[in-house]
């Protein structure tokens, strides 16, 4: 999902786009010969199906930690700076005032574990040449989105339940690649930044923007709480993110998660096919 819109932000420089076919993020020599000649790298690629990871955490840990470290080795050796998206996973969701880009990471599930543990490789193996940017609640055109799910309910039921007690930034991918490409023209320094829209919404607040986004009353959609929608993986429940990072490295964050689902709306990103 954000890999399709990072190709469109792109679009223009001399990039190579990969998938999983041409490149395994798992397989150090087939990384180290994919990067040579680079001079940034971009890992979009991640096991991404969080509640499964909980029974496949191996599965997951070689994707979101060795993968990382992998490209952390590759891009180290031939001097490419690299930028390796994270998580808000990777906090516990006990807080009650945005993250701070050093706040120590307590991740409470298998997803986030794994996801730590590759930003921990990232900062390890690379330094001095690493963008670690955390993102969360994605959606995206290419991906399938919140938005497109809750639009998908709504034309076949009068209501949809949704929890009003997880917070969090929802973020547009097409505004997150494009911080992606300012960071890199920037040469900012390296270390942890967090890409996210500004603001804080519950997925309830979310779910109603969706539908005002799309001209549905959004008193269709009916707060619920997290004890009715258990599922195996824990979710943090306050995922807000600061971004002061951006600001020190004389960038200007993302800007409001309502105004960028207005925008994603009005560019197709919940069409229903
Ligand atoms: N979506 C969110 O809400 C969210 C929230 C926080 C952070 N993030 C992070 O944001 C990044 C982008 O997420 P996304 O939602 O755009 O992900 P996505 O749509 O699930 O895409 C992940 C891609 O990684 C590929 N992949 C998996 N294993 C691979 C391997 N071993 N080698 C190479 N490619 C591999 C997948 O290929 P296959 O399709 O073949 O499996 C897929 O194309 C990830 O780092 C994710 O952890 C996402």
């Amino acid at each position: 999902m954000l890999g399709r819109d990072l190709q469109d932000a792109l679009a223009g420089r001399d990039v190579t786009a990969v998938d999983r076919g041409e490149l395994d993020i798992t397989d150090l020599a087939a990384v180290r010969e994919a990067v040579a000649g680079y001079d940034v790298i971009i890992n979009a690629a991640a096991y991404t199906a969080v509640d499964a990871a909980e029974e496949n955490e191996a599965a997951a840990y070689l994707v979101n930690a060795i993968g990382p470290r992998n490209l952390a080795i590759g891009a180290a050796f031939v001097g490419a700076k690299l930028v390796q998206i994270s998580t808000d996973y990777v906090f516990d969701g006990a807080g009650s005032a945005p993250y701070v880009e050093d706040t120590a990471i307590d991740p409470i599930n298998a997803y986030g574990r794994t996801k730590a543990a590759g930003e921990q490789f990232v900062l390890t193996e690379h330094p001095a040449g690493s963008y670690i940017v955390r993102t969360a609640w994605l959606y995206g055109a290419h991906g399938p989105n919140f938005g497109r799910t809750m639009l998908t309910l709504a034309a076949g039921r009068d209501t949809v339940s949704v929890v009003a007690d997880q917070f969090g930034q929802p973020t547009w991918t097409v505004d997150l690649a494009a911080q992606i490409v300012a960071l890199l023209d920037a040469d900012a320094p390296a270390g942890i930044y967090h890409g996210t829209n500004a603001g804080k919404t519950s997925w309830f607040g979310f779910a109603q923007a969706v539908f005002e986004s799309a001209g549905l009353d959004p008193e269709r959609v009916e707060p619920t709480d997290s004890t009715k929608f258990v599922r195996p993986a824990a979710r943090p429940a306050y995922s807000v993110l600061g971004h002061d990072a951006w600001a020190a490295a004389g960038l200007t964050p993302m800007r409001d998660w309502r105004d960028a689902l207005a925008a994603a709306a009005r560019h197709g990103a919940f069409e229903l096919s």
